[in-house]
């Protein structure tokens, strides 16, 4: 046994997703041994731009670019086994070293081709009040989790022709269901048992218990990073239920994802966006309409990395962000795309919501008080310096820190760094106010 045992750091997204973990996790991932990815599944889309290469994941951790560090695709997740097999063939095809690095924990749940023709059925029943969902099978497949009708990663495990008869029938079964609500076409029970057991010989070698690695790992003084998808104000129990996913982005999630108990861990750092984004449906107070919010965008490049959808952009969301500091506890902040910011006459924050005469400054969690939610907005000061090539904390200009002092304080919460770019080199290291 290490004289120093292993500890673990969260990654969490703060705000309604998209945050920029995957740049933060890349960043961090060097001085850390493993990555693990604690919840979600291929709804994720996680961006890391690097010596003129951008690579989005969608299932594998955001690690694998760093040599020599290992990839766990934690119990938490819903993983669909034709995107894992695509996605490594893709790093692979593009150079990157993925042999013996990349593993699945036997208890992830599989996300088979049925569950993403769920997501669709049930999107298209809720008419005018879908979700807005990826598209990704997410609900279906946490749906089987809860239910205990679910498949585990541990299934190719089995031989075939024992796995193949339980996938005919769960196919079978789920068409049963199919026609009974929908009266939708049904799924080929060949062809698609066919398409899980392509992809045996990617996955099967794969299978980890996941438990075991990462107490031996930490037992033997290696440092973990739990990698959160999504972001809290997504969260099941959290969020905006019902305009959420199906799983717990937040800290809780990590915990029971990842199996790495409380007492491990080191930090839950939050990430969040110099303003905020959403995409899909769902209460979104600070959003702006119209002309601002068009700029913001294009600014930003503010476009699904998973379904390429145009984000909907607002200001900071203080309230919402309060709330997602105390529901994760976290110790540390990354602010993000603090360059898309720069050249504003006026920053704004959304401090408080105001819903009939009644000014919230905590997060009203009921969703019918939540709609009627109007934002109070702060002024600040603008600048003007372009801080893409900025990397040290003097080169921040005065009115910039303001804005971050102002963001550190009311989440009580103190900044580890300040990302000025999609570059993994374009981060800096907050220094003192
Ligand atoms: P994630 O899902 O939280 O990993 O975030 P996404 O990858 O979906 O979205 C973040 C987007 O912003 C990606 O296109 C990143 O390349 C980009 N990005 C990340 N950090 C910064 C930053 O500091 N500045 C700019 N301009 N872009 C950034
Ligand atoms: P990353 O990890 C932003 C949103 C969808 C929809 C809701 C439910 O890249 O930050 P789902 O497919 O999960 O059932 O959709 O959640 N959503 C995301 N929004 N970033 C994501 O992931 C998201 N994953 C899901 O748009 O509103
Ligand atoms: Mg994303």
């Amino acid at each position: 046994m290490s004289e120093k045992r292993g500890r673990a750091t969260v990654v969490l997204g703060g705000q309604w997703g998209d945050e920029g973990k995957g740049k933060i996790v890349d960043f961090l991932a060097e001085s850390h041994d493993v990555v693990v990815r604690f919840q979600g599944g291929a709804n994720a889309g996680h961006t890391i731009r690097t010596e003129g290469q951008e690579y989005i994941f969608h299932l594998i951790p955001s690690g694998i670019l760093m040599e020599g560090k290992d990839c766990i695709l934690g119990g938490g997740l819903v993983v669909d086994p034709l995107e894992l097999a695509e996605e490594l063939a893709g790093l692979r095809a593009r150079g990157v070293a993925v042999e013996g690095r990349v593993f699945l924990s036997s208890s992830a749940h599989m996300l088979l081709p049925y569950h993403k023709v769920l997501d669709r059925l049930e999107e298209e029943s809720k008419k005018g009040k879908s979700i807005g969902t990826t598209g990704r099978g997410i609900g279906p497949a946490y749906k089987d989790k809860a239910s205990r009708t679910g498949l585990r990663a541990e299934m190719y495990a089995k031989e075939d022709e024992r796995l193949e008869r339980i996938l005919m029938e769960r196919v079978i079964e789920i068409n049963r269901h199919i026609a009974a609500l929908y009266d939708a076409e049904a799924l080929s029970p060949k062809e698609t048992v066919d398409k899980i057991m392509a992809v045996k010989p990617v996955i099967k070698p794969m299978l980890v218990d996941s438990h075991r690695y990462l107490q031996d790992a930490m037992r033997a003084g290696k440092d973990i990073l739990l990698e959160g998808a999504q972001g809290t104000m997504l969260d099941l129990d959290h969020g905006t239920y019902p305009f959420v996913t199906s799983s717990n982005p937040s800290i809780g999630g990590a915990i029971v994802g990842s199996g790495v108990a409380p007492k491990h861990l080191k930090d839950v750092i939050g990430i969040f966006k110099a303003y905020c984004t959403r995409v899909g449906n769902g209460p979104f107070p600070s959003e702006l309409h119209g002309e601002e919010g068009e700029s913001l965008r294009q600014e930003g490049a503010e476009f699904g990395a998973t379904t390429g959808r145009p984000r909907r952009c607002g200001w900071f969301d203080l309230v919402a962000a309060r709330y997602s500091a105390e529901v994760n506890g976290l110790t540390q902040l990354v602010i993000t795309k603090f360059d898309i910011l720069c050249g504003m006459k006026k920053v704004q924050v959304c401090t408080g919501y105001r819903i009939g005469d009644e000014i919230y400054e905590h997060y009203p969690r009921d969703l019918s008080v939540l709609e009627q939610a109007e934002p109070v907005l702060r002024e600040f000061e603008g600048w003007d310096e372009k801080l893409g090539d900025a990397r040290n904390w003097d080169e921040i200009p005065e009115a910039a820190k303001v804005y971050l002092k102002y963001l550190s304080d009311e989440l009580e919460t103190p900044i580890l760094y300040v990302s000025v770019g999609p570059d993994r080199k374009q981060i800096i290291p907050a220094g003192e106010f």
